[in-house]
């Protein structure tokens, strides 16, 4: 016996990547709705070898459904998260209105998978920022081992973790640099996206910070350690998908550059390719469809007692957002519901 389950969002770029992980996983499935806008009623969208007919979120009866996964933005999310879940189905969310409350356990399984057990309160868990997520992962089991004090990291994030208008906005304005009679204005992006980088994503902060570098600080608190000082600038490249981030971390203790790879080979999510040669480093286009996420550059930072740099790559359609939501629901069925 499987799980009756929802995937909210399914024609958007995190849906059907759900769509996709939850087939390649070959998580127990005994049934699977495919819910979006009313507009895309009927749109066809593919689970393993299946066909599925997208159906409405709106008149969805979520009665008898196990778990929901959840991509649809805070809006559409604050309007139909509640309603599954007072129907009993358990809502995994990848928006960040519930992120920060403390009734809502945020998880990255290989990090706080025991914080499953507090899903009961609203029947809701949710799933991090997609830049968190990878940063996390790598930073858990260097924290484990000499405790991390502060962490100072600087991201390079794909158009795709502004959705499909995102990566269409950066395929059409290249397309249009080379045919300037078709110009495409800055519309999803604040400025031109094609062959630039902008340092601002999501919407300014009192302190002059953006909202998702004040998300990064919240989270990874959340997550791992309300002791961890962040400090993050959020940058958007003209990448389609894989989010990068240069990450300088300082420990109470020692931790010798050799040492902390031994210690990320070892550790669960992470793969270590830190050759130093010609590309003996992971970038975004070559973590594209994969689960894991990526460490290069290892190396001591000489200014400071106990500092460390290293280079995390992720697809932040994956581990950034489905992959993390499906072992989201492989930790709530193996320990919670127990059905498969
Ligand atoms: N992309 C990332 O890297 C990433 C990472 C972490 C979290 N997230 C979060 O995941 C969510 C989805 O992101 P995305 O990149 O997949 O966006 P997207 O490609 O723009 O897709 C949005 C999806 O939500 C559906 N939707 C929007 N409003 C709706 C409404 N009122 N009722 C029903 N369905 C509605 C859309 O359906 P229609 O096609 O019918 O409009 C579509 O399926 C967002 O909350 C985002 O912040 C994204």
């Amino acid at each position: 016996m499987g799980y009756r389950v929802v995937v909210a969002g399914a024609t958007g770029n995190v849906g059907r990547e759900m769509l996709n992980i939850l087939a390649e996983r070959q998580f127990p499935v005994d049934e699977i709705a495919a819910l979006a806008s009313r507009k895309s009623i009927g749109t066809e969208v593919s689970f393993g070898d299946k066909t599925l007919k997208t159906m409405d979120l709106d008149t969805f009866d979520f009665t008898g459904w196990d778990m929901a996964l959840f991509a649809v933005g805070s809006e559409a999310t604050k309007k139909y998260a509640p309603r599954a879940a007072a129907a009993g189905c358990v809502v995994i969310d990848n928006s960040s209105l519930y992120r920060y409350d403390p009734d809502v356990p945020l998880i990255v399984p290989e990090v706080n998978a025991d914080a499953i057990m507090g899903y009961s309160k609203k029947n809701i868990i949710a799933n991090p920022n997609c830049s968190t997520a990878q940063m996390v992962v790598a930073l858990k089991p260097l924290h484990d081992r000499a405790r991390i004090k502060r962490v100072v990291v600087s991201t390079y994030q794909s158009v795709s973790g502004a959705g499909k208008e995102g990566i269409d906005e950066l395929w059409d304005q290249t397309k249009s640099v080379y045919n300037p009679v078709d110009d495409k204005p800055a519309k999803k992006f604040t400025k031109q996206i094609a062959f630039n980088v902008i340092p601002h994503i999501d919407v300014f902060m009192e302190d002059g910070s953006t909202k998702e570098e004040w998300k990064m600080v919240a989270e990874t608190k959340k997550i791992v350690d309300p002791s961890i000082k962040v400090t993050a600038t959020c940058v958007r490249v003209p990448v389609f998908v894989g989010h990068s981030e240069a990450v300088n971390i300082e420990f109470e203790d020692h931790l010798d550059e050799d040492e902390a790879r031994d210690i990320l080979r070892e550790a669960p999510g992470i793969m270590v390719i830190d050759k130093r040669e010609n590309g003996g480093y992971v970038t975004p286009v070559e973590c594209v469809g994969d689960y894991a996420t990526f460490i290069s550059r290892i190396r001591q930072d000489s200014t400071i007692d106990n500092g460390l740099n290293l280079w995390c790559v992720s697809d932040n359609l994956r581990k950034g957002a489905a992959l993390n939501a499906v072992q989201i629901a492989e930790t709530l069925g193996t320990r919670v519901l127990k059905k498969g």
